[in-house]
């Protein structure tokens, strides 16, 4: 299918279900090789600095067992740098990180950060690394993200996925104006964060967005149906409201 939405699995909470009982299962990157066989296009993995979900030594196996192009999610600090130069995955999205917090509650703020994070992104780059900023869906950031070289963003749905009623609307409308500020940039866009097949399909419809990374919905809901079963059905969700919104386009 021309332009299709890629989907980046997130198994992060594989990883978490894993640790709760200190052992080996369940195996991530099992989990990524039926992700693959599921119609993903990428594995995504946050190693974060209290290693509370993947580990060094998942991140090893993704690298060496997986054909499928992973996207490490991490914190930009010195230790995770070289960890990335160490694996070189395909990509690397840098995001916030504060030990208190459950998951990663907002964007990475890149305004007048260009000193350190200019050279940060390129080390990543000279290695051959996709680089990625997780931002909120704001104008300053994405032209920040943009000064700082790097190609790519990801847009944190977060704000969109939490919204209700009115609120939604709003939000939908920041990441539509968010994502076309990218392009206007020269920006590949990216987004995630708290997507489920319920809210999947308006940021699935922003034509400017290329990638959606999902992860804690598929987990969860793989408890009920399989994660074969989750994995194909965001699939089928995320090409229907492209295809839907490609065809009233051209309608
Ligand atoms: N994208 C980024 C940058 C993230 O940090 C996360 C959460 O780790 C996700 C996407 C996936 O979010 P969720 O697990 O809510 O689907």
């Amino acid at each position: 299918m021309p332009n299709r939405l890629r989907l980046g699995v997130n198994i992060d909470h594989v990883a978490t279900i894993r640790n709760a009982r200190g052992g080996a299962h369940p195996d991530p990157v099992r989990a990524a090789k039926l992700a693959a066989e599921a119609g993903a296009d990428g594995i995504t993995a946050h190693l974060r600095e209290d290693r509370r979900h993947i580990s060094d030594d998942d991140i090893r196996r993704l690298r060496r067992e997986i054909d499928l192009p992973l996207n490490l999610e991490m914190a930009p600090t010195e230790e995770m740098l070289q960890i990335a130069l160490t694996h070189r995955p395909h990509a690397v999205c840098l995001v916030p990180e504060r030990r208190e917090e459950r998951t990663t509650e907002g964007g990475l703020n890149v305004i007048g950060k260009g000193n350190w994070m200019t050279p940060y992104v390129r080390r990543l780059t000279d290695a051959g690394i996709r680089v990625s900023i997780f931002i909120e869906p704001n104008r300053a950031q994405l032209e920040a993200a943009r000064d700082i070289g790097a190609p790519v963003v990801e847009l944190h749905t977060g704000s969109y996925s939490h919204a209700a009623g009115e609120g939604l609307a709003k939000e939908l409308d920041r990441l539509v104006e968010g994502a076309r500020a990218a392009a206007d940039l020269g920006l590949e866009c990216h987004a995630g964060h708290g997507l489920t097949f319920d809210n999947v399909g308006p940021v699935a419809a922003i034509p400017n967005v290329v990638e959606l990374n999902i992860g804690h919905f598929l987990v969860g809901e793989a408890i009920f149906g399989g994660l074969d079963s989750s994995i194909r059905r965001m699939r089928a969700a995320m090409d229907r409201a492209r295809a839907d919104a490609t065809g009233a386009k051209s309608a």
